[in-house]
């Protein structure tokens, strides 16, 4: 029989309540599933949190981590002592092989059997392997290619403060952005950018959220100029 998947609200700041994390896991829960760093919101939950949840729980606790190169934040470290603990890795951000479709997991031994055991016969093809071990080797490449992201995530935060939005702190490569300061609903913020062929995710009443957020990755610097002079005229003309 398929799961039934059970969301538990963040908190106003978007911080994991333990008690209602807790609270909803029953002996039928085979599983929680938490994003650190979360998307859309672009923070990340304490090592704390995380680890009290781990010590209150039996089930397994698989932690997202798929922005751990940009974040550098990993709870990874504990699973000699968490035998529920998986810990997932992307190779789709930071080393850029989004569609090469491939990251991997952390876990103790029978975890990782049980994984063996439940995965398609060969769930990553030769290429992609091929490309993430050369990727995972070449760290001279990778750091240079996060510290340009988080240089130009720090600008494009600032230059979007400037226009008057309000950008939450990010632990990742996008930002999550609320516009409620100009008084626009991110749905016409959106649809103005699109008109201009400027594509950020619109996030406006999505689960938690108001009217008034939208997300943008951080892109090259002509990617990002253009998303600043695009928003700089909508807001004029609003
Ligand atoms: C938290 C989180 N997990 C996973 C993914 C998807 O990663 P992948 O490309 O490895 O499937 C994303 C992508 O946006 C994400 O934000």
């Amino acid at each position: 029989m398929a799961g039934v998947p059970l969301e538990v609200k963040r908190t106003t700041t978007f911080d994991l309540d333990v008690e209602k994390v807790v609270g909803q896991v029953t002996p039928e829960t085979k599983l929680l599933f938490i994003a650190n760093p979360n998307n859309p919101t672009g923070n990340l939950v304490s090592r704390q949190v995380l680890i009290e949840i781990l010590e209150r729980v039996n089930c397994l606790v698989v932690v997202d981590e798929c922005y751990f190169e940009l974040c550098q934040t990993t709870i990874a470290d504990t699973i000699d002592q968490y035998p529920h603990l998986v810990v997932l890795r992307s190779l789709s951000k930071s080393f850029g092989l989004a569609g090469l479709r491939i990251g991997y997991a952390l876990a103790q031994a029978p975890v990782v059997d049980y994984l063996y055991r439940a995965a398609q016969l060969f769930p990553v093809n030769r290429i992609a392997i091929a490309a993430a071990l050369a990727a995972l080797e070449d760290q001279a490449y990778i750091q240079a290619n996060i510290q340009r992201i988080l240089a130009a995530k720090e600008r494009l935060q600032q230059d979007l403060t400037a226009l008057g939005l309000r950008v939450l702190p990010s632990q990742t490569n996008f930002l999550l952005v609320n516009t409620q300061p100009l008084n626009i609903p991110s749905k016409v913020l959106v649809k103005a950018l699109q008109e201009r062929n400027i594509w950020v995710a619109d996030f406006g009443n999505s689960p938690g959220l108001d009217p008034y957020y939208f997300r943008t990755a951080t892109g090259t610097s002509s990617e990002n100029q253009a998303l600043l002079a695009g928003l700089a005229d909508v807001i004029s003309h609003v």
